[in-house]
């Protein structure tokens, strides 16, 4: 490994977010700093489940969020606020925007930006938040996921999913599919637009605008649901059905009686 180029105010700020990540469940919370070639940063956290393999980690979190804003591609830097474990470098190292190397067990670093040259100045952080807002029906918010749309990274599938959430000050975040050639490790774009919410300490959502283009049958799976009613159980989604009528539902009638883990809290 070349001598350790990562500016310790990047290190900083991956600890200070560590203050975002929900983990009620382990106590261990972890966060990521993407930083961006301009210098604007992405933050992901570690959101945990109580179904604990749907936990979303710091690393994935951060980065769909970065797809989602359609910067993936402009990503010098992921570090994280502790080592790299063994599956999240073959995640960075499996990224088509790459190659990324490993500069320090905690950071990784784009091709470009591991030679002599010194990273970008850390600036603020990128907004993930849209512009405008989406008025009372729900045709404002279906049209603005048929937008958020166009940036899924779907490869593997073909099938592009996005989600518009409106968080209850009204503010606007996206979330799209982010596959990878590790199966295991794709992302739906309803749980990338939760992780963002997370990353960012936004307020809870109040709707989920959702577009899965032409699949008339096209509906949240399991898993989404399971982190809507951990996370968002009071979110009303609109499913968009294209030519049809958008279709309501809350996330109580999608997933009834949802295991919500209260009992491994220890506190009651
Ligand atoms: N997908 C979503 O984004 N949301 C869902 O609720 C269902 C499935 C994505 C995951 C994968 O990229 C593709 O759609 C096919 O399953």
């Amino acid at each position: 490994m070349p001598s350790d180029p990562v500016p310790a105010p990047l290190r900083e700020r991956a600890q200070q977010l560590t203050s975002r990540a929900h983990v009620p469940f382990s106590g261990t919370p972890t966060a990521a700093v993407l930083l961006l070639d301009d210098g604007r940063w992405i933050p992901g956290v570690r959101v945990e489940s109580a179904s604990y393999s749907l936990t979303l980690p710091a690393l994935l979190n951060a980065y769909t969020t970065a797809v989602a804003a359609g910067v993936a591609d402009q990503v010098a830097a992921f570090v994280l606020s502790r080592p790299f474990r063994r599956e999240e470098a073959l995640y960075v190292e499996e990224l088509a925007e790459g190659p990324y190397e490993a500069v320090a067990d905690d950071s990784w670093l784009r091709g470009g930006w591991t030679g002599n040259g010194a990273l970008p100045t850390m600036s603020s952080p990128h907004s993930p938040v849209l512009n405008g807002s989406v008025d009372d029906t729900p045709d404002g918010g279906i049209r603005r996921a048929r937008q958020v749309v166009e940036r899924a990274h779907v490869p593997a599938s073909g099938y592009p999913v996005g989600a518009l959430l409106e968080c209850n000050d009204g503010r606007l975040v996206a979330g799209v599919n982010v596959e990878h050639p590790d199966w295991a490790r794709i992302l739906c774009a309803e749980r990338s637009a939760l992780g963002t919410v997370h990353s960012y300490d936004l307020p809870s959502p109040r709707h989920l605008f959702l577009t899965c283009n032409d699949d008339p049958d096209g509906t949240p799976c399991g898993a989404c649901r399971q982190l809507l009613a951990e996370l968002a159980p009071d979110t009303t989604l609109w499913m968009d059905r294209h030519d049809a009528p958008p279709e309501q539902a809350t996330v109580s009638a999608l997933l009834p009686g949802s295991f919500r883990g209260r009992a491994l809290l220890g506190d009651g």
